[in-house]
């Protein structure tokens, strides 16, 4: 016997889902691995387009696995936390050296590849192996935190468990691959975070957070995060057409992406007297012509935000800069991949910097 949730979610996913994402159905374990790659930290509207160029681009594990890094990253540039490019990547080439180009067919293994979670292997192996894993993200605990009316946190140990063990137990074996699709199209576009649509609900007999008025409490989180503020000064130096810049090497979120000379401060912009003194410490007592341009703008991610401020530094000489910087001339900006942040100055600013090159815009 099917429990009466588990019923009821999957005669409204029949009856009512109309829901179209360009992954629903598919069979290809490969196809199926990026758009769950992409959709762990992007919205369904942003990653559909990037899916499907991926998809294009490189339409077999074994394309992926063979395309030059930085053709990857470009394709990727927009979508931001990039170390999911970078497992994606990793994973492939693991693939097709290790496994001869076959996607791995069990939880343990697909659990194994770089970057793939409980979450994303459970999507995985249901969707495309018919195997009874159930997926469990915040989405799936909202809806069983209310219809159930569970108060346990959501990010507690016991939490974890009670609604691992829950979403086990209502899977349907017979069907888990529909069975996770419908749960997560579910909570997107009926029982949402916000407004949920409980009257039109298949689930509103027997939904607790209702029936006591407490769809708004639920689900219950124990922490806030702490959110880390973070402050870039970018100068973009330019001698001879020439720009100078780095590819980062630094294990974090934009490690391999490119960038401008950077100055962090921790507590605000790094005041005049310090930026003066770095600038002379590169450039020397050359002629500069430093130009602030724009605005400083702030880039919101999970746990910090990022303050960013551009300067141009024009100069009459060589700066004097570590070995890791690279000249590249102003025309081939648009050819490497960039953090988000830079790509939003980048697009309102690089026409009235260098000229009217707008091929980054997408
Ligand atoms: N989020 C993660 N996986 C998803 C999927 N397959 N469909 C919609 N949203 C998702």
């Amino acid at each position: 016997m099917k429990p009466a949730f588990t019923k009821k979610l999957l005669d409204w996913n029949k009856q009512q889902n109309n829901r179209e994402m360009p992954w629903k159905g598919e069979k290809d374990p490969y196809k199926i691995w990026l758009s769950e790659i992409i959709l762990q930290q992007t919205r369904v509207e942003q990653g559909w387009e990037y899916y499907e160029r991926f998809i294009k681009t490189f339409p077999t594990v074994k394309k992926l696995a063979a395309a030059p890094d930085e053709k990857v990253f470009k394709l990727w540039e927009g979508l931001g936390y990039y170390s999911r490019c970078r497992n994606l990547l990793a994973s492939a080439r693991w693939i097709v050296e290790n496994n001869k180009g076959r996607f791995p067919d069990t939880y343990e293994m697909i659990l194994g590849l770089k970057g793939v979670g409980p979450y994303t292997a459970a999507a995985i192996s249901s969707f495309a192996f018919q195997l009874p894993h159930a997926v469990v993200d915040g989405n799936v605990q909202r809806v069983l935190s209310r219809y159930f009316g569970i108060t346990t946190p959501i990010d507690s140990t016991q939490g974890k468990k009670i609604y691992d063990q829950l979403a086990q137990a209502l899977l349907d074996t017979d069907a888990p691959g529909e069975y996770n699709q419908a749960i997560m199209d579910f909570g997107a576009v009926i029982c949402k975070p916000q407004s949920p649509l409980c009257e039109q609900c298949y689930q509103k007999k027997d939904c607790v957070a209702l029936s006591i008025n407490a769809i708004k409490e639920l689900p219950v989180k124990s922490k806030s995060i702490q959110i880390k503020e973070r402050w870039f000064d970018y100068f973009i130096l330019i001698y001879k057409k020439q720009l100078y810049i780095r590819k980062r090497t630094t294990k974090d979120i934009w490690e391999q992406l490119h960038e401008f000379v950077l100055l962090e401060s921790t507590d605000g912009f790094a005041n005049g007297a310090i930026t003066k003194k770095y600038i002379y410490d590169i450039v020397g007592d050359g002629k500069v012509v430093a130009r602030p341009i724009g605005k400083p703008i702030m880039q919101k991610l999970s746990h910090q935000h990022i303050h960013g401020r551009f300067t141009l530094i024009e100069l009459d000489k060589t700066p004097r800069l570590p070995d890791e910087f690279e000249k590249l001339p102003v025309s081939k900006i648009s050819t490497l991949a960039f953090p988000k942040l830079i790509n939003t100055f980048l697009e309102t600013h690089s026409g009235t910097l260098f000229g009217e090159d707008n091929s980054h815009k997408k």
